[in-house]
């Protein structure tokens, strides 16, 4: 088959303006095209590169139709929605396209939408205030709210704007952070109630019965400070933290873990694959953080892959496992060409 592959790669995406020195970190590298491009050719597919943005645009209307896309594209800009941009032109010229569809895609990058929803169905998630500018701040109510607090950009991942600086202690601190963070990101900041625990990531490929990959504990090298899997540690991994998995848990916290996952992916209608995050606490509860329905795909560093290599997985086997979910679920189109 004819496959193309979208991605926004870190060098390819132009900033105006000043911003954060983390603004690009979401974005990928060529190492992580390449890889991807030669586990689906050695599926016996042919690729096509097809890159991102404007790029991207240009090339899926010159180009001859694509069985299928793979996209990898993180989108432009930092409105909520910016990962649903490439899925939802795919839509529109009616191509098939791997992972979420834009609406799953966009509500997920929303944290605290997303808590709203999964919530309401019973998942359990730590209690969180938002704030969309300065001027709400003085309207929060933080009566019986719970401190120690987390702080962060309420549309963002790859731990862009999370540091150990993100846990507060009390109202004063928490709305300095978000202030801070409000003008630093230009989006709405949320304080969430700090959960002690492990930190915990659960992998989910497939489609009608979706399949845990892995169950992946973070463990940090060094047990003397509070562990936040921050952008530093997250940059640093190698050195600083050891990933367990699957993660050594009792049976009944680890099917805890498993099923909140599997429900996660179902509330929220995920395809193909995605990545959800949970802090462990202290009394066994997982508690979700987000779930990421475009989780990074680099065949060292990224969650997805490690997890699934400790699994027993090769990085091509997940690949085509990705690949052949997002397949199957287009019979018609698959069997035309
Ligand atoms: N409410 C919280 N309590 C404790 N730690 C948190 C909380 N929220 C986030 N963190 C820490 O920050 C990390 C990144 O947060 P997360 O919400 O997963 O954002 P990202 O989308 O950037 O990965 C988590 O893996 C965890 O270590
Ligand atoms: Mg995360």
């Amino acid at each position: 088959m004819r496959i193309g592959l979208c991605y926004d790669l870190k060098e390819a995406v132009h900033l105006e303006g000043i911003h954060p020195e983390d603004a690009l970190e979401e974005y990928d590298s060529p190492a992580t095209v390449e890889a991807i491009a030669a586990a689906i050719e050695a599926q016996g597919h042919s690729v096509v590169k097809l890159g991102g943005g404007e790029e991207f645009l240009a090339n899926i209307i010159r180009q001859e139709k694509f069985d299928l896309v793979f996209n990898i594209a993180e989108g432009l800009g930092n409105y909520r929605s910016r990962e649903a941009q490439v899925p939802a032109i795919l839509e529109m010229l009616n191509i098939p396209c791997s992972g979420s569809d834009p609406q799953c895609l966009a509500i997920s990058l929303d944290k605290p939408l997303t808590k709203k929803i999964l919530s309401a169905s019973g998942i359990l998630t730590p209690r969180w205030q938002v704030a969309s500018r300065k001027e709400q701040l003085s309207e929060i109510d933080w009566d019986g709210f719970p401190f120690p607090a987390f702080v962060k950009p309420a549309y963002e991942g790859s731990s862009k704007g999370i540091g150990l600086a993100s846990r507060v202690d009390t109202p004063e601190q928490a709305e300095e952070l978000v202030a801070a963070l409000l003008e630093r990101y230009q989006q709405p900041a949320m304080v969430e109630e700090f959960i002690s625990g492990d930190d915990i990531t659960v992998g989910v490929v497939g489609n009608s019965s979706p399949e845990v990959v892995g169950i992946m504990r973070v463990l940090p090298r060094d047990k003397r400070d509070c562990f936040i899997y921050s952008l530093e540690v997250k940059r640093d991994w190698e050195r600083l933290v050891d990933y367990e998995c699957p993660a050594r848990l009792e049976k009944t916290t680890f099917d805890k873990i498993a099923d909140a996952s599997l429900k996660v992916f179902e509330v929220l209608g995920c395809r193909d694959f995605s990545r959800v995050d949970f802090k462990l606490g202290s009394d066994g509860v997982p508690y979700f953080l987000e779930i990421n329905p475009l989780p990074g795909l680099n065949p060292k560093s990224g969650d997805l892959p490690i997890m699934a290599g400790r699994m027993g997985w090769t990085y091509r086997g997940l690949i085509s496992a990705i690949l052949n979910a997002a397949l199957e679920r287009y019979p018609i189109e698959c069997c035309l060409k």
